[in-house]
């Protein structure tokens, strides 16, 4: 899938900005916060209905502006084009998908971008939760079904962790009826991760062989979140006191977590930053392909700052690799990087929050 017209308005420094993208590669260059990871971050807020970068969503909002809108014509391998739109008026955030109205959920549906960016490292020395919603982007584009029990799942938590911060001890058997939901919602989540990351497993070794050689075959390690081989529900119902004092529950899919390792590098504290930073790349680019496969046409790839995040090689090895994919990709830098030739991209000036193509 590709963006085609993507228009942006009222973003950070962006007051009004349309791109006419091509279907490959596409370079922003300009200087230093001149507007360049900010179309990115449009391109990933209407793929995923939040920014990469953090902060509170507020600070999206242009100063000074009362509203934000992005908009795209998305064209897929079928030749379908579907117009998407998200934006903020006043205090509401709105998303469309072909003019009408609908959740974030379906928006989100409809777009796929895969983005790397200097952040992108936490996906490997970040907290977990970073890493599970990297997993949980990745099962929610192949299984239909994820966002609704998820969103069960998430809700039975929050009653429970409740239950467990109320005022003296609430009787056994308002636990249970939230235990069961997390036990069942949670196995399922579980389910579909860890098939998820069996279909992911041949990438990634394809990958690491590709970007880092030198560190040998690569494993993958998936913890569930509650004690292996043990039935959530009883997990759950054993730990309930336990849970009481800490206030909140301390088993479940919400506390998966995973990791890769390498012959030369068993854990990851044996990266390099540089190293840090192909692990992640490794990961979303095997998560990209894996996508491509199921669903028959490539994500979107986004790559901030390709130049100053990593070296020629492996600037060039990306670079070849994504030109045979073939995916759209964006690619900011404040030049043009090296390992590609001007007649292989699109290239865009970014001065000031405004646009203009080069080539
Ligand atoms: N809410 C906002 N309103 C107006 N301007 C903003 C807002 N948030 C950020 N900015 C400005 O918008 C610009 C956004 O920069 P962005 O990160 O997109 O630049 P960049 O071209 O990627 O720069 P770099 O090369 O340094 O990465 C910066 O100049 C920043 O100060
Ligand atoms: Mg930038």
């Amino acid at each position: 899938m590709r963006l085609e017209r993507f228009q942006l308005r009222g973003l950070r420094c962006i007051r009004e900005m349309s791109l006419d993208l091509a279907p490959g590669f596409n370079v922003l260059t300009g200087a230093n916060g001149a507007g360049k990871t900010s179309v990115l971050e449009a391109a990933f807020l209407l793929s995923h209905g939040r920014s990469f970068r953090s902060g509170a969503r507020d600070a999206l909002l242009q100063r000074g502006a009362s509203d934000l809108s992005i908009f795209s014509t998305v064209r897929h391998e079928d030749d379908r084009l579907v117009r998407l739109g998200l934006g903020r008026e006043g205090a509401r955030w709105e998303a469309r998908v072909e003019g009408q109205d609908v959740l974030i959920g379906q928006l989100v549906r409809e777009c796929a971008v895969v983005c790397f960016e200097p952040g992108s490292h936490a996906l490997i020395a970040g907290a977990a939760d970073e890493r599970r919603r990297f997993l949980d982007w990745g099962v929610f584009h192949v299984e239909q079904d994820f966002l609704p029990i998820w969103r069960r799942y998430q809700r039975a938590l929050k009653q429970r962790n409740s239950l467990l911060r109320s005022d003296g001890f609430a009787d056994d058997e308002l636990f249970t009826p939230w235990e069961l939901e997390l036990a069942r919602c949670g196995t399922l989540i579980d389910q579909w991760r860890r098939s998820y990351f069996d279909a992911l497993l041949p990438h990634l070794r394809n990958q690491a062989q590709l970007l880092l050689p030198e560190l040998g075959g690569v494993e993958l390690r998936y913890r569930q979140g509650w004690a292996e081989g043990e039935d959530l529900a009883s997990v759950l119902g054993a730990q309930r006191m336990r849970d009481q004092g800490r206030g909140h529950t301390t088993s479940g899919v919400h506390r998966a977590d995973w990791s890769l390792s390498f012959v030369q590098a068993p854990q990851r504290e044996h990266f390099s930053r540089g190293q840090e930073k192909l692990v992640a790349l490794i990961c979303l680019l095997a998560q990209a392909r894996l996508d491509a496969e199921v669903r028959g046409e490539w994500p979107i790839i986004c790559l901030d700052d390709l130049a100053s995040e990593l070296d020629l090689d492996h600037q060039r090895a990306v670079v070849d690799t994504l030109l045979a994919a073939p995916a759209q990709v964006l690619v900011t830098g404040t030049e043009i990087p090296r390992p590609l030739q001007p007649s292989q991209a699109k290239v865009f000036h970014v001065e000031q929050g405004s646009v203009s193509p080069l080539l």
